[in-house]
């Protein structure tokens, strides 16, 4: 299949359309990454992202909407629910809800009682959604196992002639995907941190969130796993090393010619590193996480590369996310001297 690429024209994007109508896969973008797109209500449309992407079957899909309106006729939303979508949507917030019975395909939800919902904030996306008349199933774009696709020359490089087409707008604005918040449950547990924090749900709920992925909560094993949480997630072929800040010279020290290093600017500055040794990480934890899957994915393609060393970041507001997705890339490996 010759996948075609789609600006965010109206004409391309009604084009795209008709291929979701038509069961087929097409790419879009969000601001959190880029994803996967067929119609959630057509089985043999879902089938075809399962293969494109190699996902394990029980693994459940997200279903990604337009309009909050949408979601009424699958699932059944509490007022605290419908509390996080009035203030959070559009945008990097995806929520767990219990289904009406039947209404759901069981690809979708890999057999569970519940969906996740998400409505992104990117209007290619949203006026794709519209047009294709249908909430549309949205995993990341990446071959299941790498880094999530943060720009449409990722997608392509993982999904060239698996998929319709790629709708290109760019490279995406968070670099992580959306927080998954489960609120089928009395109290709401994070299943995956990103741009919306512990701190903001709380806010806005008045009750207390349970972090599935803090180090307590991992220890105390006491909270459910999202089920995507047990496959091996985020990594590239190479060998990748955590750093913290205060072991930056002395990786320094070690340093082997063929080895690179991902870190914000004042500390490739600080390690006196080359243009060819370092990938900046910018100045903010924002810009950080925005380049995180870019920066890993680039030296993945380099055969000359051995090992990707990445700084850690502070464990503060998208940070959290940042460690947490750096931390699977690396299996959990820090530089320790
Ligand atoms: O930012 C995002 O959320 C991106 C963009 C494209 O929207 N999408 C995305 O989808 O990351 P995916 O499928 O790659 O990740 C969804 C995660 C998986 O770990 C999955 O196991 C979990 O959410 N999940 C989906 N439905 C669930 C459910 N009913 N209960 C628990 N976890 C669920
Ligand atoms: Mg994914």
């Amino acid at each position: 299949m010759k996948t075609k690429i789609f600006e965010t024209t109206k004409n391309d994007i009604e084009e795209a359309s008709r291929l979701i109508q038509k069961g087929e896969v097409v790419a879009f973008p969000t601001e959190t990454v880029y994803g996967l797109g067929a119609d959630a209500t057509n089985e043999s449309a879902i089938k075809k992202v399962f293969v494109a992407k190699g996902r394990p079957a029980d693994n459940p899909l997200i279903m990604t909407v337009a309009d909050a309106a949408q979601l009424d006729e699958f699932v059944t939303i509490s007022d605290q629910a419908r509390g996080l979508m009035d203030h959070f949507w559009p945008g990097s917030l995806t929520i767990i809800l219990p289904i009406k019975p039947g209404k759901v395909s069981m690809l979708v939800t890999g057999g569970l009682q519940t969906v996740a919902f998400r409505l992104p904030a990117n209007d290619a996306a949203r006026t794709l959604i519209r047009a294709a008349g249908v909430p549309i199933v949205g995993p990341s774009a990446n071959t299941s196992g790498k880094p999530s696709p943060t720009t449409a020359q990722h997608v392509w490089h993982d999904m060239q002639n698996k998929i319709a087409g790629i709708v290109d707008d760019g490279p995406t604005q968070v670099g992580v995907e959306s927080t998954v918040v489960d609120m089928s449950i009395s109290t709401p547990i994070i299943l995956r941190p990103g741009a919306v924090t512990q701190t903001q749900l709380e806010n806005v709920l008045q009750m207390k969130v349970i972090d599935a992925t803090s180090t307590e909560s991992v220890a105390s094993n006491v909270t459910p796993k999202a089920p995507g949480m047990k496959y091996r997630h985020y990594a590239p072929d190479k060998n990748v090393v955590m750093f913290d800040e205060l072991d930056a010279l002395d990786l320094k020290q070690v340093l082997a010619p063929n080895d690179v290093v991902m870190a914000q600017d004042d500390m490739i500055e600080k390690m006196g590193l080359t243009k060819r040794q370092a990938w900046s990480l910018g100045n903010t934890l924002e810009t950080a996480t925005e380049q995180l899957f870019a920066g890993l994915r680039f030296y993945d393609d380099d055969s000359q590369i051995t090992t990707i060393y990445v700084q850690k970041m502070p464990p503060i507001g998208i940070g959290k996310a940042f460690n947490n997705r750096l931390g699977k890339a690396a299996g959990n490996q820090e530089f320790q001297n």
